[in-house]
């Protein structure tokens, strides 16, 4: 049975969470602990609410985060071609970050474009409709 002081310590977790992945760009081992510590529950309950959200993440991120979208709408308009310009542009793959720490490359779940699909999302800005040689321009376009 889950009591209201739970739920209070959940909604106060996440937020602690966002804030610490917002000021420094991801959620260290160290945050991890003093945030159970903090808040009086275990280092795996904090590590899990840090792990499921796609958003946050545990290691350092680049400069700017690219999400390719990879749900179904995207998917029928061929977001793999999409996510393949993408690795070539920046001769990563998904999960990983550029050498020089300008980009990170995430693929995500629906990021409410399918009407511009397929769709990715720098930062906070979405691009629709994409195809190799705007990939290509979008991501030149930041530093
Ligand atoms: S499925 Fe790709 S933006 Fe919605």
């Amino acid at each position: 049975m889950t009591d209201s002081n739970s739920i209070g310590k959940r909604d106060s977790l996440l937020a602690m969470i966002s804030e610490e992945q917002r000021n420094r760009g991801f959620v260290s081992e160290d945050s991890i602990v003093s945030l159970a510590q903090t808040l009086g529950i275990s280092v795996g309950e904090v590590y899990g609410v840090t792990t499921f959200y796609a958003f946050l993440s545990v290691k350092p991120q680049g400069k700017h985060i690219v999400w390719a979208c990879k749900s179904v709408p995207c998917h029928l308009k061929r977001s793999e071609m999409v996510a393949s310009w993408i690795g070539s542009q920046l001769e990563i793959t998904p999960g990983q970050t550029t050498p020089d720490g300008r980009f990170t490359f995430e693929l995500v779940n629906c990021i409410g474009a399918c009407d511009r699909a397929p769709a990715m999302l720098i930062d906070d800005v979405v691009f629709g409709d994409l195809t190799q040689a705007s990939v290509a321009e979008i991501l030149k376009s930041f530093d």
